[in-house]
C-alpha cells in the first residue's frame, strides 16, 4: 500500500481546546487496492507513537491498545493450541494485523507471549485454555536455577524475528511496531509458582528465605531479556513494552530489591545498543510504585485506571512520557460515556508524551463497535 504523509493536512486542525473532529481528512492518503489517490507515495515519517514517546510535537495522543485483535476466536477455533498460534510466522502475522486491518491503532503490538522465551532456556511450559500457563517443572531451588539457560533469540524464536520484519514492511511506518517482553520478577513469579497466582507465596518464600537463588534467576532473565529486546529492534519493532504485572505484588522496599534493579540492567543494556528505541514499561496495580517507574530509566510509564491520569502525570515527573489509562470496562459502557473518558483522560494527560490506552487490555466480550468508537474519537482529537 503506497502512503504519503500530508503535512498540510496537520494545520487546519491545531486547536488549543480538544475538538473531536470523527470527520477530519486523513493524515496519510493511501492507494487502496490498486486505485490512485493523490497526492503521491512513500512513507519516511515516523510513527506519531515514537514521536510522542520521545517527548517531540504532536497533533494528537497516538492510541493502541493490548489484545485489540479482531477476528481472533476464529482463528482460535482453527488452530486451538495457543503455542501453535504464536510459534508459527504466517499466523503471527496475520493475528497482529487482524487490529491494524479493522482499527487502524497508531501501534501494532507483536502476537506473542511474555511466556514465549521460556522454552528456548529450558524451562518447558503451555498455555492451557481455561488454566492460563503452566510451567511443568517449577523453579525452585538453586539447581534448578542452574538448568536454566540464557536466551539466544535467533536460534529459539526465528519466527518472532520474521514475523517482525514482516510486520515492519506491512505496516510501513503508518502505525509503529511493537515488540514486548516480561520482566524478570513477572516472569520469575512464573516460573517458581509454577503458573498464575493468587498470593504469589512460592516466589516470595524464595525471596525471603533464599534471596540469592532468586535474584541468580532474576539475573538470567534480565540478561537474556535485555538480548531479547535487542533482537526483537535488529528485526523490525520501533518500541518495545516491557511488562511487570506483578512486580506491584511487592512491597515498595521488595520492588526495590528484586524489580526495579534488573529492569534497570534491561534498560542500561538495550540504550547501550539502541540508544533510540522508546522502552515502555506497563506494571497494573503500580499506584504506590509510580515515583519509583522512572528509576528505571524507560522512556514511557504505562498507568492502570486505579490512578487518576492527573496525579499520575504529577507523580511520574517531566521526564517520562505516560501511556493509559481509561478503565478497559468503560467500552462497555455508552458511545458517549467511552467519548467522555477518553477526552477526560487525554486532558489530564497533558499536550504532548501521552500515549492513549486502556490500562490493561480489552475484556473478553467488549462489544467490537465500542472499540471502533474508541478509535475512531481519539483519532480525531487535536491538541
Ligand atoms: O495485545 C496482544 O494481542 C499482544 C499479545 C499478548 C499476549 N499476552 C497474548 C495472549 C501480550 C502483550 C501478552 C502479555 C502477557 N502475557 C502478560 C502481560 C500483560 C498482562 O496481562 O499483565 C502476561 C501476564 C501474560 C501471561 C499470560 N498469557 C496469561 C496470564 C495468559 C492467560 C490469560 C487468559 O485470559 O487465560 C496468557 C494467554 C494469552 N496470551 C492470551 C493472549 C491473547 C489469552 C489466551 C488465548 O488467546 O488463548
Amino acid at each position: 500500500m503506497a502512503c504519503i504523509y500530508n503535512p498540510s493536512v496537520t494545520s487546519i486542525s491545531t486547536k488549543l481546546n480538544f475538538t473531536s473532529l470523527p470527520n477530519h481528512k486523513p493524515k496519510f492518503f493511501c492507494s487502496l487496492g490498486g486505485a490512485v489517490a493523490e497526492p503521491k507515495t512513500i512513507n519516511a515519517t515516523e510513527p506519531l507513537l515514537l514521536n510522542a514517546a520521545r517527548g517531540k510535537e504532536v497533533e494528537r495522543p497516538p492510541v493502541w491498545l493490548m489484545r485489540q485483535a479482531g477476528s481472533y476466536q476464529t482463528l482460535c477455533e482453527k488452530h486451538p493450541s495457543f503455542r501453535e498460534r504464536s510459534e508459527n510466522v504466517d499466523l503471527v502475522v496475520e493475528i497482529s494485523l487482524q487490529p491494524w486491518e479493522v482499527f487502524k491503532p497508531d501501534g501494532v503490538i507483536l502476537f506473542s507471549d511474555i511466556l514465549t522465551p521460556l522454552t528456548g532456556m529450558n524451562i518447558p511450559f503451555d498455555i492451557v485454555k481455561g488454566k492460563g500457563p503452566i510451567i511443568f517443572d517449577p523453579i525452585r531451588t538453586a539447581a534448578d536455577v542452574e538448568k536454566v539457560q540464557e536466551f539466544t533469540p535467533d536460534e529459539s524464536v526465528p519466527y518472532v524475528g520474521e514475523a517482525l520484519t514482516i510486520l515492519r514492511k506491512e505496516v510501513n511506518n503508518e502505525a509503529a511496531v511493537l515488540g514486548f517482553v516480561g520482566a524478570p520478577f513477572t516472569l520469575a513469579s512464573y516460573v517458581v509458582e509454577g503458573g498464575s497466582s493468587k498470593h504469589f507465596s512460592k516466589i516470595k518464600r524464595l525471596a525471603f528465605s533464599e534471596p540469592k537463588v532468586l535474584h541468580a534467576l532474576l539475573q538470567k532473565f534480565a540478561t537474556s531479556m535485555a538480548k531479547y529486546i535487542q533482537y526483537q529492534a535488529d528485526k523490525g519493532a520501533q518500541a518495545v513494552q516491557i511488562f511487570d504485572s506483578w512486580a506491584t505484588e511487592l512491597s515498595p522496599v521488595d520492588f526495590e530489591e528484586f524489580s526495579l534493579p534488573y529492569l534497570k540492567l534491561i534498560v542500561d543494556t538495550v540504550k547501550r545498543t539502541h540508544p533510540d528505541l522508546p522502552l515502555i514499561l506497563y506494571a497494573s496495580g503500580s499506584g504506590g510504585l509510580i515515583e519509583r517507574l522512572p528509576m528505571t530509566g524507560v522512556d514511557v510509564v504505562s498507568l492502570d485506571w486505579t490512578v487518576d491520569m492527573a496525579e499520575g502525570r504529577r507523580r511520574l515527573g517531566p521526564n517520562v512520557a505516560v501511556q493509559g489509562n481509561v478503565d478497559p470496562g468503560v467500552l462497555f459502557g455508552s458511545k458517549e460515556f467511552i467519548t467522555d473518558r477518553i477526552k477526560d483522560t487525554v486532558r489530564k494527560a497533558g499536550k504532548g508524551k501521552h500515549i492513549l490506552n486502556l490500562g490493561h487490555g480489552i475484556v473478553v466480550g467488549t462489544p467490537e463497535e465500542n472499540v471502533a468508537h474508541f478509535f475512531e474519537v481519539a483519532k480525531g482529537l487535536r491538541y
